[in-house]
């Protein structure tokens, strides 16, 4: 048997074009054409046409499923040839999608520009060129479509060449290539075309098999950003994510952030056992050789070569909402694995799409984009985008509605940094909100969504939470009831020393006994009592640490809900319900409350 030709380089690119402009019918012909598709999905697609083979249906079809309720619509499409294999972001091309491409193209070396070459160069050809430059996409093809319904003319594709060649000279450094197809003919997309005899360059498939992989080299330094903590079940951990760059073996050592440990990795557990080293793309689960406080977030990374650690930021931005950004607003950031509260702080500049020229502005309106400075409640761990993609780049979203915004690009962050400039100084009125239930009913959940609207208000916030502090200032202390009562009587101790001092405390412990906690609601005076409630039957069945499970086979005497007591509180200042409502009407039913005292 003939041995399989080796598949070499990967090689990611994205579409973009206005609509018609045949970007369906491409992507469904280069599929179609390099026979990536299978019987039965081409009989599907014949079945709908009115007029033999419609391929636009292939992709179209799929994107009206999408469409419902998903607010960045990439689809990925992966097909092979014996020489490559790919995989296209493919995003719907109206101006408004621009969102689409900012996030779809994040991958990508290489964008296919669809022109129709009965309209030209239009704006949105500048716009989608000039994104995928922003987006580190040093390598544009320009698809001069449907060259059949103007005859095939030279003269028309020389025109729209020159048109964009003036253009693209002031983008900055680029690899072009022009090539005129019909998408729906087939001509010059996987074969050549016998129709365009002027033309003596490659068909676009050959073009995209032949260019060299570009993707980000292997040899970077490394990035892990937590997404989650495993816990096996000895209880020894393991940090798990997607590795954002370089790589990571068992004995290396690895700088955690925020907390600035450097850590010996001790393995690198997985279902299939203990791996030898992991490496970008891949996801993997670090367990470490020492106890350090770890959690979702968090990033773990090359000691000699860290990055930056930044409370202010320099960043591109690809804004995308008929909301326009604007400067002391308050947005969410979801970089890597993190979501932290921001604010823009300084509107830098603004490019014109056209002259590509930069000028001043006030804010970026739907589609525009600028340069912005912002500043964020937390620290976030990253990188330029011009040396990773993935630290380099993180999404705006509004916190009341959860909608994505923008995209933003890092050009420069500041170790440290912020001065939370623009914000009203601390409301000033300190109290305690004590979170109280089962475990698992919520509490740390419910307490970080508050500690993140509470921050955006301007009020100094500050969290005790009962696993943290059990770790730290009760460290030592039992379950029993004189231990917890014990537990409770510390974290009242420190939360009024923080209220009196101007902050919102939010605890979070089970504190299952009625009588402590009225003991610190007097002691503090100050206190707002949450019952986060849930029955016991569905925080078991969440049992977010698996302690359910323990506590049941025998492993955990006294766990609280099972063989150890719980009070509920008899008259809360408020009651969440978490197995009836969502995080964010518990969020808003305690903000309600809470608005009326701290004014
Ligand atoms: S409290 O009862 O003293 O208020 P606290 O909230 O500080 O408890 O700590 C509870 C955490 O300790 C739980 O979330 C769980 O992770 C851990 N834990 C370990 N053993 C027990 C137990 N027997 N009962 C309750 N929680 C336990």
């Amino acid at each position: 048997m003939a041995l399989l030709e080796p598949i070499t380089g990967l090689l990611r690119f994205t579409t973009a074009g206005s609509v018609d402009d045949g970007k369906s019918t491409l992507i469904g012909r280069l599929l179609h054409d390099s026979k990536s598709l299978y019987e039965d999905q081409i009989e599907a697609v014949r079945r709908v046409s009115r007029d033999g083979l419609e391929l636009a249906y292939l992709t179209d079809g799929l994107r009206a499923e999408r469409e419902q309720g998903i607010t960045i619509d990439v689809a990925y499409r992966y097909f092979a040839t014996p020489k490559r294999r790919f995989i296209i972001a493919d995003t719907p091309g109206h101006e408004q999608y621009t969102r689409n491409m900012a996030t779809g193209a994040s991958t990508a070396t290489l964008a296919v520009i669809l022109i129709d070459a009965r309209k030209g160069v239009l704006p949105q050809t500048r716009r989608h060129a000039a994104i995928s430059h922003l987006l580190g996409i040093r390598r544009l093809v320009i698809a001069v479509n449907k060259m059949d319904l103007v005859a095939f003319r030279q003269e028309t594709f020389e025109q729209i060449r020159a048109a964009f060649l003036e253009f693209s000279s002031r983008l900055g450094a680029c690899e072009l290539a022009f090539i005129p197809i019909s998408a729906l003919d087939g001509d010059n997309v996987v074969d050549r075309s016998g129709r365009i005899p002027w033309y003596t360059g490659p068909s676009l498939l050959e073009y995209l098999e032949s260019v060299p992989d570009e993707s980000a080299p292997a040899h970077q330094p490394l990035r892990l950003p937590v997404q989650f903590v495993i816990r096996d079940a000895a209880n020894s951990r393991a940090y798990a994510g997607p590795i954002a760059a370089g790589e990571v073996r068992p004995g290396d050592e690895v700088l955690v952030l925020p907390s600035r440990k450097i850590v010996r990795v001790q393995s690198l557990p997985s279902r299939e056992g203990a791996q030898e080293r992991a490496f970008r793309p891949m996801a993997a689960a670090v367990a470490l050789a020492d106890e350090v406080d770890v959690g979702r977030g968090d990033m773990l990374a090359d000691p000699v070569q860290p990055p930056v650690a930044a409370r202010r930021f320099r960043a591109r931005v690809v804004w995308m909402s008929e909301r326009p950004l604007e400067l002391q607003t308050v947005y969410l950031i979801k970089h890597t694995t993190q979501t932290v509260c921001a604010e823009a702080v300084e509107m830098v500049s603004r490019l014109d799409i056209e002259t590509l020229e930069e000028g001043a502005c006030k804010h970026l309106r739907l589609n525009e984009i600028g340069t912005v400075e912002f500043e964020t409640h937390r620290p976030i761990f990253c990188d330029p985008y011009a040396v990773n993609r993935t630290t380099g780049c993180c999404i705006l979203i509004d916190p009341a509605t959860n909608l994505t915004l923008g995209a933003a690009m890092i050009e420069s962050a500041e170790e440290g940094g912020g001065t939370r400039r623009g914000l009203p100084a601390s409301a000033g009125r300190g109290m305690t909100v004590w979170l109280t239930g089962l475990s698992s009913a919520g509490k740390s959940t419910l307490g970080q969504a508050l500690y993140d609207r509470l921050w955006a208000m301007g009020h100094k916030v500050e969290m005790l939470d009962g696993d943290t502090i059990r770790r730290n200032l009760c460290k030592g202390l039992g379950f029993s009831k004189e231990d917890r009562d014990e537990n409770i009587r510390r974290i009242g101790f420190v939360a009024e020393l923080l209220t009196r001092n101007g902050v919102v405390v939010l605890v979070s412990a089970i504190s299952p006994y009625r009588s402590v906690r009225e003991e610190v609601r007097r002691q503090i005076g100050s206190f707002v009592e949450v019952y986060v409630n849930s029955p016991l039957a569905v925080c078991e069945r969440r049992d977010v640490k698996g302690l359910y499970r323990r506590a049941r086979s025998g492993q955990l005497p006294g766990f609280t809900g099972v063989d150890d007591p719980y009070e509920p509180p008899e008259n809360p200042e408020v009651e969440c319900r978490t197995d009836l409502e969502t995080l964010q009407e518990s969020t808003e039913r305690v903000l309600r409350y809470l608005e009326s005292r701290l004014v």
